[in-house]
């Protein structure tokens, strides 16, 4: 028995939440009010008794990094029956884009631009996890990437932030459902609150320095979104921004969502980035540091200790009021409330035994199928005729290599569920295709040809040769930033060689980001970008090569010809001396002794122009998808009416497909300079063969609002441009005017 007589709180799951967390409030000790703010790393095995004997005495709120059942059971048994009040503990964990059954990286959720779909994985992930003994998730993360070279970019919805949003409430819909006490919901958390994408350099951690109109109109939308759609929890930034972190800074965490938003949910910082505050040199000490991290709003310590260490002396000393702590303590509460851990605490492993529901499976089938993005597809090279193939090569690392296609960010899913696209081509065509499996290359990163010359002997005795490239997923995701984007390793140099050896080549690319593979694309002749595709990565490929489905991916981020380009992305700003593109002179056809003006005084690169390799929305299609007849029922907008904007979209080709209809706007003049097109409106749709469907978008004032230059928020009068397109860089444009 502990010191303090017995005291759990009423079991009144009837009694408004609020109440009860201020009744329990009350009978709280300092001490026990700080323990609720402590996050820990519970990853030790076997678990030293004395971290059991700091939860049952009430001193760790929420744990980190344990879902093995049996273990959270017997930490939450501690908490519940052993401590004084019998607070539960919030148990978190990364659960990023899958908890067994893995889904493609959220890079890839994207592609799919289906937020249906990433809803569905997002509500398999939390069935999952739930009944393992996890209650919050610290996903989905929103930050806007426009750097590849940043490893973080796998975890993004990639660089636009109407996209972002949209993907963004639809995960979040799918961790927390309509009721977060249910056993398979789980609390949701945006992060990183903000502008962590921009780190200089694509270097993760580096420094930010965001204007605050770019930050308004771009960073931080996606936030707003989740705000309103009720995530759970914000977790703020490792970066600092504009020369204060983001686990520091008042103005946008206690400012901005707390004041001007109102978000009143919990605001954890990320990995002992509170004590980082000394680091980044901002804090001369922790004691400081957490000073500087309360006072920004910052509720719990995540991993760091430095709340346990100081709260208690700076509430003794006055520097800290302990009514603050009181409102920290009362958002802990209230979301184990909202979570029903006061009645229903425990791990329930065999509510969702994971892989074993055919429905999760199918789910990220559907999502790898829908995440691939055709590139490159010359003379209908894809899809094959199984009837007309009667021998395969599979080659590259990436054939079979189920640890690795499963992406980053992999905490609890295994390599031994993943089917590969090796094992889906036996399973499925191996009694009537002559399959040989070449990898050529030991990793992603090797630089020895030594097997070359049999993947060569493959290939050229093969009807078709799927070489399987990119990255080893250690190479994308937290601290794996890369200064070259290229594929790494000699894996060029293979696919040259059995592009040149083989009599049809087929490409595929397993990777965390954009790669620059200007220089592959002539020595293949389709190629399919993968992402990183999850557990069912190998069925869905090989039903999309056989065309048993048409590949519908859209890329959600641009992809730069050279990393010199970088950043380079499509809702950039006009300059004042935009490319044209027959003004300028490139590189190798400059004469000699050239005029100094001769190049043409615009915004682009003697080397590699001003267009990137892949546009942003750009994707092919087995079918042949073309939009026509473009209309708007106005020419002028005024207050508080809409534009409906109608295309139809045709499928003239014998394959049914599936493709995004993209709606872009620009602002042709305003109080600030706005982006050449911003993306406002998509949706997704399927047409038969040979028909055509017509499409229509409503387009509001409130879809033209940005921060102006008078720091207010809002649309202006004026011209806009319109296109509907099915990616970034072409398409049927239109105008209007705004008149308010
Ligand atoms: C990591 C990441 C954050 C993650 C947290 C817990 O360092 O920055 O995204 O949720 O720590 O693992």
């Amino acid at each position: 028995m502990n010191k303090f007589t017995r005291n759990f709180p009423p079991r009144e799951p009837t009694k408004p939440v609020q109440d009860r967390v201020e009744d329990l409030l009350s009978k709280m000790t300092l001490e026990e009010k700080i323990g609720q703010l402590q996050q820990v790393d519970a990853s030790t095995i076997p678990v030293p008794d004395e971290f059991i004997a700091k939860i049952s005495r009430g001193e760790i709120g929420s744990i980190i990094n344990q879902t093995d059942p049996d273990i959270c059971n017997a930490m939450q048994k501690a908490a519940v029956e052993n401590s004084r009040l019998g607070i539960p503990l919030l148990i978190g964990r990364d659960v990023i884009h899958g908890f067994r059954t893995i889904a493609p990286i959220p890079l890839g959720q994207a592609a799919t631009w289906n937020p249906d779909l990433v809803r569905d994985i997002a509500q398999v992930a939390a069935r999952e996890a739930r009944s393992q003994g996890v209650h919050w998730t610290f996903a989905p993360m929103i930050d806007i990437s426009r750097d590849p070279r940043w490893g973080r970019i796998a975890e993004s919805f990639g660089e636009d932030p109407y996209l972002t949003s949209v993907l963004g409430v639809a995960m979040l819909e799918g961790f927390q459902g309509n009721d977060l006490s249910a056993p398979d919901s789980i609390a949701a958390c945006a992060k990183h609150f903000v502008g962590y994408g921009a780190s200089e350099s694509g270097r993760d951690y580096n420094t930010t320095n965001i204007p605050a109109n770019e930050l308004r109109n771009v960073y931080l939308p996606p936030f707003k979104a989740l705000v309103d759609a009720g995530i759970a929890t914000v977790m703020t930034s490792f970066s600092d921004i504009d020369g204060v972190p983001a686990t520091a800074n008042a103005d946008l965490v206690e400012g901005v969502l707390r004041q001007d938003w109102g978000f009143d949910g919990l605001i954890v910082s990320d990995w002992n980035a509170i004590g980082e505050l000394v680091v980044h040199g901002l804090s001369e000490d922790n004691a400081h540091a957490v000073i500087e991290a309360v006072t920004a709003g910052i509720d719990m310590d995540m991993a760091g200790g430095v709340y346990e260490a100081h709260l208690a002396d700076h509430v003794a000393s006055g520097l800290i009021d302990e009514r603050k702590i009181d409102e920290m303590v009362s958002r802990v509460l209230r979301l184990k409330f909202d979570l029903g851990l006061f009645e229903q605490p425990y791990a329930q492993p065999d509510l969702y035994p994971p892989l074993t529901d055919k429905s999760a499976r199918e789910i990220a089938y559907q999502a790898a199928l829908e995440s691939f993005v055709l590139l490159k597809n010359d003379a209908d090279t894809l899809p094959l005729q199984s009837e007309d193939v009667r021998s395969i090569a599979i080659i590259g690392p990436l054939g079979d290599a189920p640890h690795e296609q499963l992406g980053t960010w992999i905490f609890d899913g295994l390599a031994e569920d993943s089917v590969t696209p090796l094992a889906a081509l036996k399973a499925t065509y191996g009694t009537q295709i002559k399959i040989t499996h070449v990898p050529g290359l030991s990793t992603s990163r090797d630089r020895r040809h030594d097997q070359f010359e049999a993947a060569e002997a493959a290939a050229r005795e093969s009807d078709v040769a799927i070489v399987l490239l990119g990255e080893e997923s250690i190479l994308s995701g937290e601290a794996h930033s890369r200064a070259d984007i290229s594929l790494p390793g000699a894996q060029s140099e293979l696919l040259q060689r059995v592009h040149a050896a083989s009599r049809k080549t087929v490409t595929v690319i397993m990777a965390g980001r954009p790669l620059t593979i200007e220089r592959d694309l002539p020595h293949t002749d389709a190629l399919l970008f993968a992402w990183h595709p999850g557990t069912m990565g190998g069925p869905a490929l090989i039903d999309l090569i056989f065309g048993v489905h048409a590949p519908s991916g859209k890329l959600p981020v641009t992809f730069p010809r050279s990393v010199g380009q970088i950043p380079i992305y499509y809702n950039h700003k006009t300059t004042g001396r935009p490319p044209v593109a027959d003004d300028m002179v490139l590189i190798d056809d400059i004469e000699e002794q050239a005029k100094q003006t001769s190049l043409g005084m615009s915004s682009f690169h003697l080397d590699d122009g001003h267009l990137p390799l892949f546009p942003f929305g750009f994707g092919l299609s087995y079918a042949d998808f073309t939009l026509s007849d473009l209309k708007l029922n106005h020419w002028t907008m005024r207050e508080n009416e809409s534009i409906k904007v109608s295309v139809k979209l045709t499928n003239s080709s014998v394959h049914a497909g599936a493709t995004t209809v993209q709606l872009y706007l620009r602002d042709v003049s305003a109080s600030v300079t706005r982006p050449v097109r911003e993306l406002k409106k998509f949706r997704k749709v399927s047409v038969a063969p040979n028909s055509a469907t017509d499409i229509v978008f409503e387009l509001k004032p409130s879809d033209l609002a940005f921060y102006r230059r008078d720091k207010s928020f809002g649309p202006e009068a004026g011209e806009f441009k319109i296109w509907v397109s099915t990616n970034a860089q072409d398409g049927l444009s239109g105008e209007f005017q705004l008149a308010i």
